[in-house]
């Protein structure tokens, strides 16, 4: 636990911050060296799955030293605050054919495992030159699917946690950091 005081933005609600923003900042700069090492002079396509992961592409696009492009899908599996439906749906798709990209999934977090099988079950069928998935947070503890990302930057326990892109009812995503939200 970061000891130091909690700016919360004025939200009311943060139980602790998890992973400060210059932690953060420190594991986007390492994960981007190894994405411009892996795809150096390849066709690379960076996708977002919107919405909790649109300020980890941000920043981890610009950690990419090589030439990539990027591209937005959304997908829908929490209908109800913070508890998961099991269904997923797409609600925003690609805007182009990936046959002809090495294509990274960039997700906020993987807790039951559904969202990413069934989008990385999705894009492989369009056939990409390769497929790999970082994640922000991985919460293996609530696995309900057989999955797992490529690339893990943090690993965190069963908590419902928030604020870089990550939300609980459309709150707390601005928050420079990661933070265990209070239910
Ligand atoms: P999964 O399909 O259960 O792996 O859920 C993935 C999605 O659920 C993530 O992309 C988030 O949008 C959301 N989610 C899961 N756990 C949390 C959390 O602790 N805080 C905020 N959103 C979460
Ligand atoms: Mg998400």
């Amino acid at each position: 636990m970061i000891t130091e005081t909690i700016n919360n933005y004025g939200y009311s609600g943060i139980k602790q911050i998890l992973f400060s923003a210059d932690d953060i900042k420190k594991k986007i700069k390492e994960a981007g060296m190894k994405i411009s090492r892996d795809y150096a002079g390849k066709p690379l396509l960076l996708i977002s799955i919107l919405k909790g992961s649109f300020v980890f592409l941000s920043d981890l696009c610009r950690a990419v030293e090589i030439p990539c492009e990027v591209g937005f899908m959304a997908a829908s599996s929490y209908y109800n605050g913070t508890v998961s439906s099991g269904n997923v749906k797409i609600t925003l798709d690609l805007d182009r054919d990936i046959s002809k990209y090495h294509v990274v999934i960039a997700e906020d977090i993987i807790d039951t495992g559904r969202t990413l099988a069934s989008i990385c079950e999705l894009l492989r069928k369009r056939d990409p030159l390769s497929l790999s998935v970082y994640t922000l947070l991985d919460k293996p503890s609530r696995r309900e699917v057989d999955f797992s990302a490529d690339v893990s930057l943090f690993t965190v326990p069963d908590l419902f946690v928030v604020g870089y892109g990550l939300d609980c009812g459309e709150k707390f995503r601005n928050l420079p950091y990661i933070a265990e939200a209070e239910l």
